[in-house]
């Protein structure tokens, strides 16, 4: 078994090597994304599918949305996430990156508004990271992709910002 893993990798490296000297400088080969992709996993790296649209429905349902705007739609205070701010063409660990960087903040936010922490898989990590760099599938978000008890909270906490009697 490792010696077969050992000759995938070296096969892999071969391939990269081959594609690099094929097409001249690293942003040709890059060009060339599948042939590098699927070179990446022989070599024991897997990376998820990453799904806009399950994305879209996560924003809501994980409540990102309760503090995080797209398309004009959620929270206030906490930076907007609309593709136009994120890195093109996306890197989906500068967005990890950037969530990481804004993870002290959030947590003590997430505790005060939530009550808890919010947790969320590697494939819930991708299909958001998926929706906050796509365009098109964030001029569909609308409040009606946000579940009802969600909705509720952020209707909560904005009559307490206002100060606005509620229950
Ligand atoms: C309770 C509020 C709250 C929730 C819920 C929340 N965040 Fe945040 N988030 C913040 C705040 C506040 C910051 C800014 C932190 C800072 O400036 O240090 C932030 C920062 C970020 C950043 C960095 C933004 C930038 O421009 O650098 C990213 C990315 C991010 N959040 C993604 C998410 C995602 C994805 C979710 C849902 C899984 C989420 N957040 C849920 C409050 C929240």
């Amino acid at each position: 078994m490792n010696a077969i893993g050992h000759n995938t990798a070296t096969i892999s490296a071969g391939v990269i090597a081959v594609a690099l000297s094929t097409f001249g400088t690293f942003a040709t080969a890059a060009s060339h994304a599948t042939q590098i992709f699927e070179t990446t996993v022989e070599s024991s790296l897997t990376l998820p599918e990453m799904n806009a649209t399950n994305g879209r429905f996560l924003f809501g349902s994980k409540a990102c949305v309760v503090c995080h705007s797209v398309n004009g739609i959620g929270g206030e205070d906490a930076p907007m996430l609309d593709a136009e701010f994120m890195n093109q063409p996306m890197n989906p660990f500068d967005f990890a990156a950037r969530m990481w960087r804004g993870a002290e903040v959030m947590v003590i936010m997430q505790r005060e508004e939530l009550g808890n922490v919010i947790e969320i898989s590697g494939q819930e990590l991708a299909d958001i990271t998926a929706f906050v760099h796509d365009r098109e599938e964030q001029a569909r978000f609308s409040i009606t992709d946000v579940p009802e008890d969600i909705q509720e909270l952020m209707d909560h906490l904005k009559a307490e910002e206002l100060g606005v009697p509620h229950d």
